[in-house]
């Protein structure tokens, strides 16, 4: 159990275009930054209906499913992949809610977002789905292998 809970995850992030259209990326950046998590892959990207309609593909009987896919493909998205220990469900809890109405005040959609349709960053469901999104949306070549530099003083 304990060597779970050190399995180091990968989750995918995704500016949306309202995101982006609103001078939003460094503010949404920067949470996950100070977080500390590891950002292995970052691009402004402009996605076509298929990779949108691939993404959100278990919403595909879904009402919404049409709009949502039109919002999405609107403009570019910014495009990331972190990785860290917990970093999935901690991802989830720094965005909030679905509904930013009901995201607490202090999470990203809780402070700048107000309506489900325009809720301005996307995060994985699940450490699978995390590598499933990253796949889609990164090519080989395009992700970092790097570490953060170990120094004593920055983490335990
Ligand atoms: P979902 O995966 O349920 O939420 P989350 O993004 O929090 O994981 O839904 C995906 C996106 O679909 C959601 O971010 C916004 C859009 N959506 C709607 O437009 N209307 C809705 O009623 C729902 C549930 C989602």
């Amino acid at each position: 159990l304990v060597a779970s809970m050190e399995q180091v995850d990968q989750t995918y992030i995704m500016i949306k275009p309202d995101g982006v259209q609103r001078g939003l990326v460094g503010e949404i950046i920067s949470r996950f930054e100070k977080k500390g998590f590891l950002l292995k892959g970052l691009k402004l990207f402009e996605c076509t209906k298929e990779l949108a309609e691939e993404h959100y593909k278990d919403l595909r009987e879904k009402p919404f499913f049409p709009k949502l896919i039109d919002y999405i493909t609107s403009g570019p998205v910014v495009c990331m992949a972190w990785e860290g220990v917990g970093v999935v469900a901690s991802a989830r809890k720094l965005i909030g809610a679905t509904n930013p109405l009901q995201a607490e005040p202090g999470t990203i959609r809780g402070d700048l977002a107000i309506q489900t349709g325009r809720n301005v960053v996307h995060g994985s469901d699940s450490p699978e789905n995390g590598l499933r999104e990253i796949e889609l949306w990164f090519k080989e070549g395009e992700l970092c292998q790097w570490t953060q530099v170990q120094v004593p003083w920055l983490r335990e």
